[in-house]
């Protein structure tokens, strides 16, 4: 039987240990070979690594588990490269997020100004990634990205290494589905969707089970409660920490003003930006949470075990993240055909879209990548939006790679979050300061 090299890519993240656990409770039909960390910052690595090897050693201690800075020996005839890499870290994430609240738009990672700054960080970083991968991975590679932003990358990507074997996804959609199901009481793999959309930027249109399409409920549930269940630690403890669970709560805002579709959480940046921007705490945003949450709790837990020998396994979980890249791997590996959302290049797929938008929308994935699904025409109000959306995403691409500063303050001055070209021009400037040594040069 055939066996694997997977190399995770941005080893010295948070997740890992929880993608690898996942990853292990499919050991029996996705047999490793070699298990390799990637990483340009060996100490965070090597902390994660304490963690990771307690997994291994508990559920498959034969495992090679390799840990390198050298892309070399990290891709070297690797069949799968998982890619997470947060160019700049939790640092550069709370620039993302402060400067523009200090002029009161939208402060979030990926969405808004902040996810523009973070996506002029990615976008080589991710290029020289697939470089490497081109040149040491087997031919047959997959890489599967979870590397924000994910809308941005994807569009750069394609435009720049359009031949790379890159499946883009995103946890989003089947966070959503999570919650969906346990609100219809049913599991996740009994739910089919139908959703349209860019990343972090979409709607879901029908939740069938057994063929019956149950979006009338959840669209009544979340007009009264958002997509929260009165306890979502049952339901799983990813997206269930208290800021997570105002997002899932602002959704009835949204669905009592436009009741047709779901809309995907991070419509909240958008469409009720003023209200965000209200309840927003400047001084101390979400990556100020997950650098004294999810981080610590996680380098604890090494600190810990260094110390007494012991491992506190609550410092880390599978979740439907660690879940969804293995599943959708497999697909890929096995020929499973299975459906998922995923971020593709349209191709008629939302036919009055351009061909050439990076969307989200189901696809089947084989062997051979993605089989998209139709989703036809969209309405209006969605298209607009989306069109808004799409064209200050490609401009921020265009900016980064002619490196012109009038491009970027264009894609600024495009985000719906932003009220006009001076609030814009003074972020830009901003984020141009803060993210010296990591932007492309602006002129
Ligand atoms: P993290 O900071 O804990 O880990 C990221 C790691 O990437 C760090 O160890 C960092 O040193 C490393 N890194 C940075 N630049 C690199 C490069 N050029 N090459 C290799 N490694 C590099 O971050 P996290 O919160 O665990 O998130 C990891 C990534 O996954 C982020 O991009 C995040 O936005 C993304 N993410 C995406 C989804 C999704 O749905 N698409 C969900 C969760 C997280
Ligand atoms: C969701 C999104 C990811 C994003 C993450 C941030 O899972 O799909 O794209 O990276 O949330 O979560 P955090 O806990 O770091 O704020
Ligand atoms: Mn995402």
């Amino acid at each position: 039987m055939k066996k694997f090299i997977l190399t995770i890519a941005g080893g010295g993240s948070t997740y890992t240990p929880g993608i690898i656990k996942s990853l292990l409770l499919n050991k029996e039909q996705f047999k490793l070979e070699e298990l390799r960390m990637y990483d340009l910052d060996a100490e965070r690595q090597n902390k994660v690594a304490v963690v990771v090897r307690e997994v291994i050693k508990e559920m498959d201690p034969e495992l090679k588990l390799t840990l390198t800075t050298d892309p070399q020996e990290a891709f070297t005839n690797a069949d799968f490269i998982f890619a997470q890499m947060r160019v700049g870290k939790y640092a550069m994430r709370e620039h993302d997020e402060k400067i523009p609240l200090k002029y009161d738009v939208v402060g979030q990672e990926t969405c808004g100004p902040g996810g523009m700054a973070y996506g002029f960080r990615t976008i080589f970083p991710m290029v020289q990634l697939i470089d490497y991968v081109e040149k040491y991975a087997k031919k047959s590679y997959w890489i599967v990205n979870y590397s924000n932003p994910a809308s941005i990358v994807a569009e750069a990507v394609r435009r720049l290494r359009p031949n790379a074997r890159v499946m883009n996804i995103c946890d989003m959609p089947v966070g959503a589905m999570r919650n969906i199901s346990a609100i219809l009481g049913c599991k996740r793999e009994e739910l089919t969707v139908e959703y349209f959309g860019l990343n972090h930027f979409g709607w879901f249109t029908k939740a069938y089970v057994n063929g019956v399409d149950r979006m009338p409920e959840i669209l009544e549930h979340t007009k009264k409660h958002g997509l929260l269940l009165p306890d979502m630690s049952k339901v799983d403890v990813q997206h269930s920490d208290p800021s997570w669970l105002k997002t899932w709560g602002n959704i009835k805002y949204l669905v009592e003003m436009f009741p047709e579709y779901l809309p995907n959480p991070y419509m909240q940046y958008y469409l009720i930006s003023d209200h965000i921007v209200e309840n927003a705490n400047k001084e101390r945003t979400r990556a100020n949470e997950v650098m004294e949450g999810r981080e610590k709790k996680l380098f604890s837990a090494v600190d810990r075990y260094n110390d007494t020998g012991e491992m506190d396994t609550s410092a880390f979980y599978v979740g439907v993240h660690g879940q969804f890249i293995v599943d959708v791997a497999m697909s890929l590996a096995f020929d499973l055909r299975k459906r998922f959302l995923v971020i593709v290049e349209n191709k008629g797929a939302i036919a009055n879209l351009p061909d050439d938008a990076m969307v989200e929308v189901p696809a089947y994935i084989t062997s051979n990548g993605p089989e998209v699904v139709r989703v036809g025409e969209i309405p209006l109000f969605y298209k607009g939006l989306m069109e808004q959306q799409l064209a200050s995403e490609k401009l921020l691409v265009d900016a980064a790679i002619e490196g012109s500063y009038t491009k970027a303050l264009m894609a600024l001055t495009m985000n719906k979050t932003v009220k006009s070209a001076f609030q814009a021009k003074k972020i830009l400037d901003d984020f141009i300061e803060a993210n010296k040594g990591y932007w492309p040069e602006l002129k």
